[in-house]
């Protein structure tokens, strides 16, 4: 069994994930979370709220899952989010005609569907299933399209991103932060594409989760006022130029700044804040590194974009998050559909005055020129900016007609005008992350096997998940020696004891203690806490580390506090008490 099998093989077995529908058969792209897979995900989905939400002051909302066609069509999903499809003329069966020949051709996805049937026909590329004769690639939109109400009804989409709510939703949310830049909002949430074929388990979903964030900023304004948070993180990037040696650069976020490597410091605040919040959850450091998108992969809305990507046994280098600008794109977009403003006024701390040419038609010679339509006429001459004055030849649009009005009849004059401020449309940096193949890979990176000592002296393995206390479904197991009532009653008390603390611990009596502690190991359960006889004599128990398999004796009293401190990483495990 590769890595991959061994993971989801636990996966199945002790609830934490298993694929969709098993009962008739299952079909690819749909995965379920069991119990402790829900609980996993969602102390990850915890932890994400804390650093975007709580800490970065990003207020979460929560809008449809499906929108309207007038969302998507803007946003230029309609038109063009899509991936190439290469079905066999034989057997029928769908490719990703870009994934077929990403062995010949790194930058398969960047090819147009001719160069790819190109290459296929050059290298005689056939049905991996049949061997059969493939087809030309054509575009398959990737949105899952349904009706909204009975009848013909109104088209709707599944959304593909969480963020098109936000962006949606931007008026609001600019009165709410009472228009003043920047702000954010965050949203967690299902998203929906109708892959190709995923042939990837749990990488590539049909329904996913996203936890993503967009921050309007003032693009006149991209340096970050808590840049220095992070600036001595050391992050490894892997930019467009370092791509063409083929060498990721290890360099502080200063160092990445300083040198152009980051764009802007907006840019590079998010990036560290993903480096800070991949790391916090239990991802490798040396399994992470930030790759800049090439110029011929970035989405369409991008200008620049950055993906978290993390080392995985089976897939390589995975995107779990991107890091994108977004510009202006999305809210012009929406802003053309809707026909409304999506801008803020920005007032000026001071008033400025500025110095313009205004435009001074000459009524005089108008009036005779256009008769009832001169006033319209100089207007609209008005509002012409400089450009379009310096033309040779100057017209304007009054009521769909268009005058041309010859230069001698306008004149200019310099003037000073106090302004106190002006309208600007944010940009948008946007952390977007996969909440699936970010579980996945934390359960790859805390997956060990090991050799320890057994119950009867021999060796044996031992499976253990080192997840990161945080986020450890279960977070302790409380084990009586044995079953009897002495032990019990106190054991079940801790249980109560600890859940009325916020801490989910779970209750094991069954079989030896060693087989508990390697039940529990299996899981990645940080802390066992064990009653005996001694407890009823002195009120102390010993607590486990899972890592270490170290023992400490405590005092029952405090021992809510202590695992509470233990769990957060407060207090190191040789303090929890007195070592044995
Ligand atoms: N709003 C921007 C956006 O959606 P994206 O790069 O298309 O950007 C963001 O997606 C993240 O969502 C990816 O980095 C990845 O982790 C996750 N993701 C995208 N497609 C996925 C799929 N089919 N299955 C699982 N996760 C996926």
């Amino acid at each position: 069994m590769d890595m991959y099998e061994q993971v989801i093989e636990l996966a199945k077995r002790r609830g934490f994930l298993w694929n969709s529908f098993e009962l008739y058969g299952g079909t690819a792209g749909f995965y379920d979370y069991g119990p402790l897979g829900s609980t996993l995900k969602r102390r990850i989905e915890n932890i994400w709220r804390q650093l975007y939400v709580i800490e970065e002051g990003f207020m979460e909302i929560e809008t449809p899952t499906i929108g309207i066609e007038e969302v998507f069509v803007a946003s230029g999903h309609v038109g063009g989010f899509s991936d190439p499809l290469c079905e066999c003329t034989e057997c029928g069966e769908a490719y990703r005609a870009d994934h077929l020949i990403s062995g010949i051709i790194e930058t398969a996805d960047a090819l147009s569907n001719e160069e790819v049937d190109k290459i296929i026909l050059e290298h005689n590329i056939t049905c991996p299933e049949c061997g059969g004769k493939l087809g030309n690639a054509t575009e398959f939109n990737l949105m899952f399209q349904t009706k909204i109400g009975p009848g013909s009804g109104r088209n709707g989409y599944l959304r593909p991103e969480t963020a098109q709510g936000m962006f949606v939703n931007f008026q609001r949310l600019a009165k709410f932060y009472r228009e003043k830049l920047p702000f954010g909002t965050t949203q967690i949430g299902k998203s929906y594409r109708n892959e190709i074929s995923p042939r990837q388990g749990v990488i590539r979903l049909r329904e996913f989760t996203q936890a993503e964030a967009e921050i309007f900023i003032d693009p006149s304004e991209k340096t970050h006022p808590e840049i220095a948070r992070f600036e001595n993180d050391v992050l490894t990037l892997y930019s467009q130029d370092a791509q063409k040696t083929g060498k990721p650069e290890s360099m502080t976020i200063r160092e990445a700044i300083d040198n152009n490597i980051i764009a802007h410091e907006f840019l590079a605040y998010q990036i560290a804040l993903a480096n800070n919040f991949l790391q916090r959850i239990g991802i490798s450091p040396d399994k992470l590194r930030f790759r800049q998108h090439l110029k011929d992969e970035m989405a369409h809305y991008a200008i620049d974009c950055w993906d978290a990507e993390i080392w995985m046994e089976r897939f390589g280098w995975v995107e779990t998050v991107g890091i994108a600008d977004r510009t202006d794109y999305d809210l012009m977009a929406h802003a053309k559909m809707s026909q409304e403003e999506l801008a803020i006024y920005k007032e000026y701390d001071h008033p400025r005055m500025i110095r313009k040419f205004v435009v001074k038609p000459d009524m005089a010679k108008l009036g005779p020129l256009f008769r009832k339509k001169a006033k319209a006429v100089a207007d609209e001459l008005q509002k012409l900016d400089e450009e379009s004055l310096s033309q040779e030849e100057i017209s304007v649009i009054v009521e769909g007609e268009e005058y041309k009005i010859p230069s001698e009849l306008i004149t200019f004059e310099e003037v000073e005008e106090k302004v106190s401020g002006e309208t600007v449309v944010p940009h948008v940096v946007e952390p977007s992350y996969g909440i699936d193949r970010i579980f996945y890979a934390l359960m790859e990176h805390a997956f060990n096997t090991e050799k320890v000592a057994s119950d009867d002296a021999e060796e044996e393995e031992r499976t253990v998940l080192k997840l990161k206390s945080e986020v450890a479904p279960i977070q302790v197991a409380v084990l009586p020696l044995m079953g009897k009532t002495e032990l019990s009653t106190p054991a079940k008390e801790i249980v109560r004891k600890l859940a009325n603390r916020g801490i989910l611990a779970s209750y094991d009596e069954s079989g030896t203690i060693g087989r508990r502690y390697r039940r529990n190991d299996e899981i990645g359960t940080p802390y066992a806490v064990t009653i005996d006889y001694d407890t009823l004599k002195d009120n102390t128990v010993t607590i486990r580390d899972r890592d270490t398999m170290k023992q400490v004796r405590t005092s029952i009293d405090t021992l809510e506090n202590t695992l509470f401190e233990l769990i957060h990483e407060k207090i190191r495990f040789e303090d929890a008490g007195v070592p044995l």
